[in-house]
């Protein structure tokens, strides 16, 4: 079982004048619309139960509205809940002492924002070393971290430029490193990515994928776009006008979406390209002896029927990034699904 890193437990928001006297109203049942309406209060976020997990991405995704930021900001709590709690580690948020709150945000948590919030007069390094400075770290040692985590994020050689000098993907690779440097488990991302042009936008969630595949923090990424959900996220939770309506792996979104609306946000997904070998394989080898092929089990299944056909195998072996067996698919079971999941996806 992957260790939970943050747990939130019935979270309500309610934003206005008398959030607590409201509380009994959305409990009961009354929707946003009828809350704001009637009685000038905004839902927030309503009864929200998740768990994130260690070294995950955990990707929140919705509507304008839905509480995406109003959620990932209860995280270090920017917010303060109207009810229900947030743990990190296992210590309660809520509970924090002011000093011991401050460090937590400091040393535990780091943001990368939409409009990468850099500061315009300081250079690209001082930027990276703001974390750094306010951490309070060794002059030497910020320096030297700073330059490094520019290099990582491909940026050497532009110390000394000005933010306003930078393209916005080059800003937002800024913002990047000055989160990386602050060696904070958990690492929050609002929109992050939302407005860079879609190559850009592309190459940055590979740099993502490319540093946590080495440095395995907690990522809350909130996105709304689905194919950036799908392609970076271990797990997607999807909010519908404040409240969680499914929290699983992007496979399970794609086959078994929780109720109309998550079927309509993934619609038009091509499923084969998203569903992955180790979502379809069995423990059991398929009796016939014929020839095989081999996948790993994070390709996707157009790709290994694709491998299968091209091959004239009948069944596939499948193996884990480190080479182990992890299961096996029969070709029949692979064309189905493959063939199911296109149709479903044209439907
Ligand atoms: N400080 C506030 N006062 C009143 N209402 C608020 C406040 N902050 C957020 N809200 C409301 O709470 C709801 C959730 O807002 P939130 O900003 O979390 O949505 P979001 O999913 O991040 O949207 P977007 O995709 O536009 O960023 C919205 O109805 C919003 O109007
Ligand atoms: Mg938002």
């Amino acid at each position: 079982m992957p260790e939970i890193k943050i747990s939130i437990e019935g979270l309500t928001k309610i934003f206005g004048k008398n959030p607590s006297a409201m509380l009994k109203l959305v409990d009961a049942g009354m929707d946003k619309e009828t809350l704001l309406k009637k009685h000038g209060h905004v839902l927030g976020l309503h009864d929200i139960n998740m768990q994130l997990h260690e070294r995950n991405i955990e990707v929140v995704m919705g509507l304008s509205g839905s509480g995406k930021s109003t959620l990932i900001r209860h995280i270090n709590r920017l917010i303060e809940p109207t009810s229900g709690k947030v743990m990190v580690d296992g210590e309660d948020v809520l509970a924090m002492t002011p000093g011991a709150l401050r460090n937590f945000r400091q040393q535990k948590t780091a943001m990368v924002f939409q409009k990468f919030a850099l500061l315009p007069h300081r250079n690209v390094l001082e930027n990276v070393a703001f974390g750094l400075q306010t951490q309070k770290k060794e002059k030497s040692f910020i320096d030297h971290q700073s330059r490094m985590w520019l290099d990582r994020v491909g940026l050497k050689g532009y110390e000394n430029h000005y933010p306003a000098q930078l393209s916005g993907g080059m800003q937002q690779r800024v913002g990047l490193a000055r989160a990386l440097a602050c060696d904070a488990d958990i690492l929050m991302m609002d929109e992050a990515f939302s407005a860079l042009d879609p190559l850009i936008r592309s190459d940055m969630q590979d740099l993502l994928l490319e540093l946590q595949a080495e440095l395995h923090k907690t990522i809350v990424f909130i996105t709304h776009d689905l194919d950036e959900a799908l392609k970076i996220g271990d797990r997607i939770a999807i909010l519908n006008g404040g409240k969680l309506v499914q929290h699983d792996t992007p496979q399970q979104i794609l086959l078994n979406p929780a109720d109309d609306y998550v079927d309509r946000f993934v619609a038009d997904v091509n499923r084969t390209r998203v569903l992955l070998a180790k979502s379809i394989m069995v423990d059991e080898k398929p009796e016939q002896n014929a020839d095989s092929v081999t996948c790993r089990d994070d390709e996707t299944v157009d790709t290994v029927l694709h491998t299968l056909l091209s091959e004239d195998g009948s069944y596939v072996i499948v193996e884990n990034s480190k080479g182990k067996r992890v299961g096996y698919i029969d070709k029949e079971t692979l064309a189905d699904s493959v063939f199911q999941i296109e149709k479903k996806s044209a439907a």
